[in-house]
């Protein structure tokens, strides 16, 4: 038993940051940022807007998406790196926002990585028969824990939510397969501390830079194997967006094709756990999955985490009912 996406929707905020707007905050130009990152803009929530508004918005859209009632959801698992509280947990906070009924609630703490392993844990609470239906959702106000005088840091993230709702597959098809690990060597290189006074991301770019490339393709592949599948059987490629030059120098490591790799780092920067749920909701929109695609999810991120999974697209999500 498989877990299937049946419904996906998104929250972007309004507010744009472009390259241009951070040329005045620090030392920076939009032809280093273009160049090094690929990024040319970010979203930004509002003073009075929160992670868990976010979180609400795209999980309303993917209930009404997948065309169910709120008292359907048994579980609102929430992936996010930038919450407003420690606890309350930005799950329950969502689900109060969101008006659902009684459910389970927690969230998940993998960084970049937790989107993906929110896939594979709702994936498998739905195998084991704990839930019928998960909505899963990927959320984040970067800018809140971002040092806006470090150039090395606050070029990259940008904020937004984007989620699904899980229920179980026909055989076949949902969830194939998914891989994680981490390493907890690696905690220093990327971190946010808790209790000081301004709490912000902390970064040693280069290495970052190193593990990333040498661990996307890596777990491609041993996700791909778990699912007993080839890099040619990929149709679609949905990586982390974090930079471009990482995204590229693993698309030749893997012998992928450009054009099977879904992105949208130039629009919305690192948007974290967003990232790929919000470049999923794209190919989604304009209608580009067909039934039995192969799609591979992969992400790396503090931790250090890395993972990803295979999902064959069943097609049944509420836009496009086979
Ligand atoms: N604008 C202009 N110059 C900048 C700059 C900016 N925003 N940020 C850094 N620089 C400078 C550096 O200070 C350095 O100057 P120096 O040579 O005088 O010391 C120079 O540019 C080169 O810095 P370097 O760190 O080598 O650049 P890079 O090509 O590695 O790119 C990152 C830096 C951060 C873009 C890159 O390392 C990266 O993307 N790392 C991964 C980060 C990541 O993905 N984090 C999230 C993981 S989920």
């Amino acid at each position: 038993m498989a877990a299937d996406i049946v419904g996906i929707g998104v929250s972007i905020p309004e507010k744009v940051l472009t390259n241009a707007d951070l040329e005045k905050m620090v030392d920076t130009s939009d032809e280093w940022i273009v160049t090094r990152t690929g990024i040319r803009e970010r979203r930004i929530i509002d003073d009075e807007e929160t992670v868990s508004d976010l979180a609400a918005a795209a999980g309303l859209a993917a209930i009404e998406d997948a065309d169910i009632g709120r008292n359907e959801i048994d579980l609102v698992l929430v992936a996010t790196g930038s919450p407003e509280t420690i606890w309350p947990s930005t799950a329950c906070l969502a689900q109060g926002k969101m008006g659902l009924p009684r459910c389970a609630a927690f969230d998940l703490q993998a960084a970049c990585t937790g989107f993906v392993y929110g896939l594979a844990v709702a994936d498998s609470l739905i195998a084991s028969g704990l839930f019928k239906t998960v909505l899963l959702i990927g959320a984040e106000a970067m800018s809140r824990f971002v040092d806006w005088s470090d150039r090395n840091t606050c070029i990259l993230f940008g904020d937004g939510a984007g989620a699904v709702v899980l229920r179980e597959a026909r055989p076949g098809y949902g969830v194939l397969a998914s891989y994680l690990d981490a390493d907890g060597r690696g905690a220093d290189l990327l971190k946010i501390p808790v209790g000081e006074k301004h709490q912000t991301i902390k970064m040693s770019g280069n290495e970052i830079f190193r593990f990333a490339v040498k661990i996307l393709p890596q777990c491609v592949e041993s996700a791909l194997k778990k699912a007993g599948l080839g890099i040619e059987n990929v149709d679609y490629f949905i990586p982390h967006q974090a930079n471009q030059r990482i995204i590229e120098a693993a698309l030749d490591r893997l012998g992928l094709p450009k054009e099977r790799a879904i992105g949208n780092i130039a629009q919305y920067g690192n948007t974290s756990t967003a990232s790929i749920p919000l470049a999923l909701d794209e190919i989604y929109r304009t209608k580009s999955l067909k039934q039995g695609d192969i799609i591979v999810t992969a992400a790396f991120g503090a931790g250090l985490t890395w993972g990803a999974n295979v999902i064959k697209w069943s097609g049944t999500s509420g836009g496009m009912d086979a």
